[in-house]
């Protein structure tokens, strides 16, 4: 029971991945990123995503068993993930490790993508896992599509404390990228500009209320504040978008830099809710595309330093969607004998 594949096909990305389970080491983890694809349209096309998926799936297999130095035939255990996401490309993913399992007599199990996210941060960046980090602790998982606390009692035994209400962290990201003429994903651009004006909140964006000091979070809210503060400033239309003569780069840098500082606030504020709210908690891991951002990563390590917590992040390739978290989450559930079989199906 020791090498497992892990099939990631979720949404935008193929990732495939070996991870051996017997010495906790990753052999090898490939993506294909269909960014490009997408770009234009300002968002994740699904038709085209699961085309996409379709082509790379095999090449990607092929490329992550001769990094891994293997043949199929030593896999012993296929993971894959069958929820949640667009249906068309989970669906290409799940079929195509349904075939592999059939066709090769392997064992398959259906992975939850964020449980995969939710324990990315036990990966080191040269494939090794963590030993070091501790149980219970909190996980704030921010990607484009989700954004929520985690109370993590063990590998695979896990609750919600929050959960966004509308909008993702990353979503916010995207969405003000796109309002000021960028492409998309918008995260990684906004926080390059925010760098260049040293991280300054100039405009003051809303923060999230607390009513009962329960965490929470909202972004839909901000999205709309930022949005109207372009108007006012001019520099945008709400029926033609940005209007780029008044939409100046100086703009754009205090704007992102607002963004960003507010996200950071919320981010820190719920995870000292969470920490006063279960003092059991020894620690915080950080996931998630959204944990790519270097600002956020330094803020939370700020505030978990101030409550005493040792924090963790998932490295930036395992917190973009990849194939190494499905595998190692595939590697504690076949210890735990939680297998599915060839009725796996999608989005249930
Ligand atoms: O986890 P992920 O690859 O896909 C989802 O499951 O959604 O996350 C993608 C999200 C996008 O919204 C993107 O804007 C955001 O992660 N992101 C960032 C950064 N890099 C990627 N957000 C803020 N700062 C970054 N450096
Ligand atoms: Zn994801």
């Amino acid at each position: 029971m020791a090498l497992i594949l892990g099939i990631e096909t979720s949404c935008d990305d193929t990732g495939i991945a070996v991870y051996d389970n017997t010495q906790k080491k990753l052999l090898s983890s490939m993506l294909f990123s269909q960014i490009k694809s997408h770009e234009i349209y300002g968002g994740v096309v699904p038709e085209i995503a699961s085309r996409s998926q379709l082509e790379k799936i095999e090449p990607i297999l092929s490329a992550a068993l001769a990094q891994a130095g293997i043949g199929f035939n030593a896999i012993d255990i296929i993971a894959v993930t069958h929820k949640p996401g667009l249906v068309g490309s989970l669906l290409v993913g799940v079929c195509f490790a349904k075939g592999l399992a059939w066709g090769g007599n392997k064992k398959i199990i259906g992975i939850d993508h964020i449980e995969g996210h939710m324990f990315s941060s036990f990966l080191n960046d040269d494939g090794t896992t963590k030993t070091d980090l501790p149980f219970p602790h909190l996980c704030l998982t921010a990607s484009g599509g989700h954004t929520s606390l985690y109370h993590i009692k063990e590998f695979g035994n896990f609750s919600p404390i929050a959960e966004t209400l509308d909008d993702a962290a990353g979503e916010a990201f995207d969405k003000v990228a796109k309002m000021m003429g960028f492409g998309y994903p918008g995260g990684a651009l906004i926080e390059k500009m925010a760098a260049e004006v040293d991280f300054e909140d100039f405009f003051k964006y809303p923060r999230t209320k607390h009513p009962n000091h329960e965490p929470m979070f909202s972004f839909s809210g901000l999205k709309t504040a930022v949005l109207y503060s372009l108007v006012k400033l001019g520099a945008y239309d709400l029926h033609n978008g940005p209007i780029l003569e008044n939409m100046t780069p100086e703009l754009i840098r205090k704007v992102s830099s607002s963004l960003l500082v507010c996200v950071g606030d919320i981010f820190c504020q719920n995870v000292k809710l969470t920490f006063k709210k279960y003092p059991e908690i020894k620690a915080l891991t950080f996931v998630g595309g959204v944990a790519c951002n270097k600002y956020l990563r330094a803020r939370l390590q700020e505030a978990c330093a101030q409550q005493g917590k040792q924090f963790f992040f998932a490295p930036p390739r395992f917190c973009m969607d990849n194939g190494a978290m499905i595998a190692f989450v595939g590697g504690y559930k076949a210890e735990q004998e939680k297998f599915s079989d060839l009725h796996l199906d999608v989005l249930k």
